[in-house]
This record gives C-alpha cells, sequence and structure tokens, in this order.
C-alpha cells in the first residue's frame, strides 16, 4: 500500500488526535467524577521528546496530516508550546505543513495563547457549556466561567482562529441554552458547535433517555434562528454538520451528533494516549502499546508498522446501538477527547 494509517472498512486516518495528560482542572459531570480518577503515573506518561517522535512517525510515514491535541487537559503539559513548535516544523512526504490544532476548556489559555499561536498552532477549539457562572459551576464543579472567557478572548486575539465553541447541553442543568450561546457566539465571532453526550464519561452518567439529541437542538435553534445548509460536500469527514445564520455573515452554528447522526462511516481519525497507547477509535475496546516498543528501542519503521497493524481493528462504527454495547473501560479524559 501507500504506507498510510489503512482499515479493514476502507477508510484512511490522517487526522492524529494526541492526549498530552489525563489529568483537568475541571470535573465535568459528563467526563469525570467529582474526586478525578486514578492518574496515569508519571513514568507512565510520554516525555515532550517521545510525543514528537511519534508524531514525527504519524507524519512522515504514515500520511497524517492534521495533529490535534488533547487531553484531559492539555494546557497542564508545560512543554505545550515546544511539541507545538516541533509539530509545526515536520512537513509531510510531500513537503506539505502539519495542520496543528488544540481542543481546550480554555483555563490559562489567556496567557498562553500569543506563544502558542508563536509557536504555529493554527486553530483551537475551547469547550463551554454554559454562560450562566452558576450552571457552568454546576456542570464543571469549579467555579471558573470568568477565566474560559477570558482564554476565548486571547485565542481570538492571538488569531487562532475561527475560534470554535465546543457546548455540550445536559438535560435538567442547560437544556434551554441552545438559542443564548448561539447568540452569544454570533455577537462575538465564535464558531459554536453543539455536541451529543456519548457513554464515555463515569460509568451511569449517561442515558439515552436524557440525551440531549440534534434533533432537539436543531428545532431549538431554528425556532429563533433562520440557518442555511453549508455548502454540500463541505462537511468531507469533519464530525459537525455545519449552517450559516441568515444576517450573520462569516458565522457558523453546527452540531456534532455522535450518538443520532454517527459519522463512523467517514472517520479519519486515529489517536495516541498520553501513556503512549495507540487507539483506532474513541470506543475502540484494544488499546496498541507504542510506549514499550518505543522505550525497548524500536526504529521509526517499527514503529510506524506497529501503529499500521493497529489500525486494522477498527471496527466500522462506534456500536452505540448494538445490543450489549459496553463503553470503553477508560473515559474521555483518559483517552483523549
Ligand atoms: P475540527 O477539526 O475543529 O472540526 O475538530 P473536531 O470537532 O474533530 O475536534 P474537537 O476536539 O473539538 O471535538 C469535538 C467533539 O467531537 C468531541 O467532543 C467529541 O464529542 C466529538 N468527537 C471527536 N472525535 C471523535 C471521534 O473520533 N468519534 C466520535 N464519535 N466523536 C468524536
Ligand atoms: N460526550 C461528548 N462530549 C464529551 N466531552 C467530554 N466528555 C464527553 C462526552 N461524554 C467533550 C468536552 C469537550 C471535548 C473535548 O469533549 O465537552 O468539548
Ligand atoms: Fe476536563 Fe474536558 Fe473532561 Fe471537562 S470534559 S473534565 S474540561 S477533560
Amino acid at each position: 500500500g501507500d504506507g498510510g494509517l489503512h482499515d479493514r472498512w476502507g477508510r484512511v486516518a490522517t487526522d492524529l488526535r494526541v492526549s498530552l495528560t489525563d489529568r483537568c482542572n475541571l470535573r465535568c459531570t459528563y467526563c469525570m467524577p467529582a474526586e478525578g480518577l486514578p492518574w496515569a503515573p508519571d513514568e507512565t506518561v510520554l516525555t515532550d521528546a517521545e510525543v514528537v517522535r511519534l508524531v514525527r512517525v504519524a507524519v512522515e510515514r504514515l500520511g497524517v496530516r492534521e495533529v490535534r491535541f488533547t487531553g484531559g487537559e492539555p494546557l497542564l503539559r508545560r512543554g505545550l508550546e515546544g511539541i507545538v513548535a516541533a509539530t509545526s516544523a515536520l512537513r509531510t512526504p510531500d513537503g506539505a505543513p502539519v495542520g496543528t490544532a488544540l481542543t481546550t476548556n480554555g483555563l490559562g489559555l489567556d496567557k498562553r495563547a500569543a506563544a502558542l499561536a508563536a509557536a504555529g498552532l493554527d486553530r483551537v477549539n475551547v469547550s463551554l457549556d454554559s454562560l450562566d457562572a452558576a450552571r457552568f459551576a454546576t456542570i464543571t464543579r469549579r467555579d471558573r466561567l470568568p477565566d474560559v472567557l477570558a482564554g476565548l478572548r486571547a485565542a481570538q486575539a492571538a488569531g487562532l482562529g475561527p475560534v470554535k465553541v465546543n457546548a455540550v447541553l445536559v438535560r435538567g442543568v442547560n437544556e434551554d441554552e441552545a438559542v443564548p450561546l448561539l447568540a452569544w457566539a454570533l455577537e462575538h465571532g465564535y464558531h459554536l458547535r453543539f455536541i451529543e453526550q456519548m457513554p464515555l464519561g463515569p460509568h451511569g452518567s449517561w442515558s439515552r433517555e436524557d440525551l440531549v439529541s440534534a434533533r432537539e437542538i436543531l428545532d431549538a435553534l431554528t425556532a429563533a434562528f433562520d440557518l442555511v445548509d453549508a455548502p454540500a460536500g463541505e462537511r468531507g469527514a469533519a464530525p459537525a454538520e455545519t449552517w450559516t445564520v441568515r444576517g450573520h455573515p462569516g458565522a457558523t452554528v453546527g452540531v456534532i451528533g455522535s450518538v443520532t447522526r454517527p459519522f463512523c462511516g467517514a472517520c479519519d481519525r486515529t489517536r495516541l494516549t498520553a501513556d503512549g497507547q495507540v487507539r483506532s477509535c474513541l470506543f475502540a475496546r484494544e488499546e496498541h502499546d507504542l510506549r514499550a516498543l518505543l522505550r525497548g528501542g524500536a526504529d521509526d519503521e517499527a514503529l510506524a508498522q506497529a501503529w499500521r497493524a493497529a489500525m486494522l481493528g477498527k471496527k466500522p462504527g462506534h456500536g452505540i446501538d448494538d445490543v450489549g454495547f459496553l463503553q470503553p473501560a477508560r473515559t474521555m479524559s483518559a483517552i483523549g477527547g
């Protein structure tokens, strides 16, 4: 083949998501228990140099063209700017630069956005579920709304954009916030996406009955705004379906309907956890240990070969609707968002 990350279902992964830590300074109810989780021991977490080595192998040998850093909370990683700079300097075999992006909760981004942009970061997605301080604190279990807003402003000022905002609506807490969030995003020039909650948090925190669905969100939005389908073909492998908003040139709003409108058939992702495991899918039941290979002295081609083999176990879909579905043992924060 072409050396790329092919699965058995005809998909090719060109988008790498790298978790830089399983730790977080928030405790979103749909993601983590209040007390946190047993964090990965330090010696199991890849060093900055190890992360950069694996990203380089992915870009130089495996066809990866886009790298997104996630967590846990990736801003907790002190070496983030250096990792971003090293990634930005990489070139694909045909000489193209690598796209770099960050998914963050925004805490501390106000102080680092400029340095991240200078390091070559292209884009940032910030999670924000509520504009009401009390509700924000109910969902995240921390009273930090102003810090997130400051982070968003700094990201936009630094040109890390268009800045996207990810919002999860939680039944009984912020389910009525679709319209106010969009009004706010339009006012500030953020590209808002609503995300359906997936069964990837603390066991028992998800139920289909409580899911705030893409349909429900779109019904609320279309009652208040004139949404126009984004040009056909624009979605590609992106998880979000997007619309433009009449009267607001340049603005988009999206829905990521992972549960009720799965996009698995177009998936172009591969994942690396903070402790050096390759996962072919968020919902994969298997992990492939690149850390052991790396620390055992494997050369670049051996690492690439192990990564290609890992993708052969990728399932056609997430399986949430299958009888007997079991969520993965690790939660989203440990896998990488
Ligand atoms: P863009 O390139 O900016 O569109 O990035 P993105 O939307 O892929 O990245 P982001 O990290 O902002 O992810 C937003 C949400 O998409 C996540 O919170 C997940 O809910 C969902 N998501 C991301 N990756 C996957 C995936 O591999 N499978 C599924 N089912 N959902 C995913
Ligand atoms: N389902 C959907 N999205 C989730 N996120 C965290 N846990 C879940 C879940 N169970 C989102 C966060 C953030 C992104 C990284 O993942 O809200 O926007
Ligand atoms: Fe932290 Fe993101 Fe999980 Fe919230 S969703 S606890 S911000 S890792």
